[in-house]
């Protein structure tokens, strides 16, 4: 049933177990992202999409038990009947846990997570203005270390394995954001 779940689909989903406006924003971000790269590395875009909306799934539901993080959110899916592909690709998200990732879209995920925070961040420093975020702002505020500490640097790098460049991830990232910009509060 879930196999041809879409965007709205899991969305829905999501909101039913996070209700943390920027929590919900934090997965469009990712999914945006990864979309974006999917669709360059001619993957499947829906599916990655849809992983991105649900990788935090149960970050509320684990609060401070970050060991919990994936494997929670994995379970949910499970009994929610999602595709047991992306299933396990949430279960293994948590590079706490897991790591060495080999599979593209578990790969993608890690630097999506990431580099969406970093491009969000550049935008908010132009007063939420996510159009005038270029390749080249980005690329300047990774290597500021204090600017987004929170973005792991080395999980944006991740994306190196897949042969796409960081000023191309760049790029595919703020396109996909600029997608989203309206449910993201940003211009
Ligand atoms: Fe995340």
């Amino acid at each position: 049933m879930k196999l041809s779940m879409g965007r709205e689909e899991a969305l829905e989903l999501l909101k039913k177990y996070v209700k943390q406006e920027n929590l919900i924003k934090h997965c469009i971000a990712t999914a945006a992202v990864m979309r974006e790269i999917a669709k360059h590395l001619g993957e499947d875009e829906r599916k990655w999409e849809v992983i991105g909306i649900l990788h935090d799934i149960d970050y509320e539901l684990v609060g401070e038990d970050m060991e919990q993080h994936g494997l929670k959110g994995a379970d949910i899916l499970k009994e929610e009947g999602v595709d047991e592909e992306i299933v396990e690709v949430v279960r293994r998200h948590n590079h706490m846990l897991f790591g060495d990732y080999e599979k593209p879209v578990e790969i993608a995920l890690q630097s999506a997570d990431s580099v969406s925070g970093l491009i969000i961040a550049c935008a908010l420093v132009k007063k939420g203005k996510l159009s005038d975020v270029t390749p080249k702002s980005v690329k300047k505020k990774f290597k500021e270390k204090s600017f987004a500490a929170g973005c792991d640097r080395n999980r944006i790098r991740e994306i190196e394995k897949l042969n796409i460049e960081l000023p191309t991830l760049y790029e595919l990232g703020i396109r996909g954001l600029m997608d989203v910009r309206d449910e993201l509060g940003l211009e």
